[in-house]
């Protein structure tokens, strides 16, 4: 599937990624665990281009998770150093392009050499709207809901909030990652079946995609292929295909504001 071929209508506004298969791809090739992770930042490059092509509005890209602080501290250091390298060539073309750069995760514990760069240009890219790409950095859904909770049990203990009043959406307004949106399209590369606490909460209704390909060798083409599948999907949000077909008729002639408050954020979605 080409470029061109993409249903322009129907793209998925947010697309996330769990990058994964870097080491599987250096080892096939009797390398070192690094040269794939090497290898693996020449792919984000490519397909941060593709999805800014393709008019994606979010890309949230899973790099390193809370977990991965546990890999060897060698592995460790050069994932930083590669993040460090990502973060300064790519300056520019973020820039240029429009590009909103945003990091989620626990970002307290980065190098600060790595924060030496992704703050500014963070700041510098603040203003950019044509594309939010968000790392997540540090980052783990349970570390993330965890602190959400502590949030409003702070709040609660103050006697500023009545536990009775918490509810989905006050917890979610707590979630950091909340807010670069939850994602349409959920892609993992590497071939394995699981989320490994990626955004545990945005993801709920997320459309799953799995992949064999090894990061290092995804390319545009497989993100088109990604969404092609996606597009062939239907979204219901726990509503049946019936009352999903009634609500996208009722969208195109443009009389969603007929609907139900409630279900109206559903037709978002359903779009
Ligand atoms: C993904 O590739 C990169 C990170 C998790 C930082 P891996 O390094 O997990 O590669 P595999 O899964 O061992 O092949
Ligand atoms: C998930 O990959 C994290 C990133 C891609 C950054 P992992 O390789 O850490 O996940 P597991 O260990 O296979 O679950
Ligand atoms: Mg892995």
């Amino acid at each position: 599937m080409s470029e061109t071929l993409i249903e322009a209508k129907n793209l998925p506004r947010h697309v996330a990624i769990i990058m994964d298969g870097n080491g599987r791809w250096a080892e096939q090739r009797a390398l070192a665990r690094t040269e794939g992770h090497r290898r693996g930042s020449d792919a984000v490059r490519r397909v941060v281009r593709a999805a800014r092509r393709l008019g994606v509005e979010a890309l949230t890209l899973f790099a390193f998770s809370e977990q991965n602080w546990a890999r060897p501290r060698i592995e460790v250091q050069l994932l930083m150093s590669l993040l460090r390298e990502f973060l300064v060539s790519e300056r520019g073309e973020i820039l240029d392009n429009g590009i909103r750069l945003r990091a989620i995760g626990d970002l307290a514990r980065l190098p600060p050499e790595v924060r030496m760069v992704l703050d500014p240009l963070a700041n510098d890219s603040a203003e950019n709207g044509d594309m939010t790409l968000t790392l997540a950095l540090s980052y783990g859904g349970r570390e993330e809901i965890a602190d959400a909770a502590r949030d409003l049990a702070r709040a609660v203990a103050a006697g500023q909030l009545d536990p009775e009043a918490i509810t989905p959406e006050l917890l979610q307004s707590r979630i950091a990652s909340v807010a670069v949106g939850e994602p349409d399209l959920l892609i993992r590369t590497g071939g394995e079946l699981r989320i490994s606490n990626f955004l545990l909460w945005g993801a709920a209704y997320s459309e799953l995609h799995f992949t064999k390909k090894l990061w290092p060798d995804f390319e545009a083409e497989d993100l088109y292929q990604a969404i092609g599948a996606y597009q062939s999907r239907e979204r219901r949000f726990g509503l049946t295909g019936a009352q999903v077909k009634v609500l996208r008729s009722a969208q195109n002639d443009n009389e969603s504001s007929m609907a139900p408050r409630a279900v109206q954020g559903l037709v978002q979605g359903v779009r």
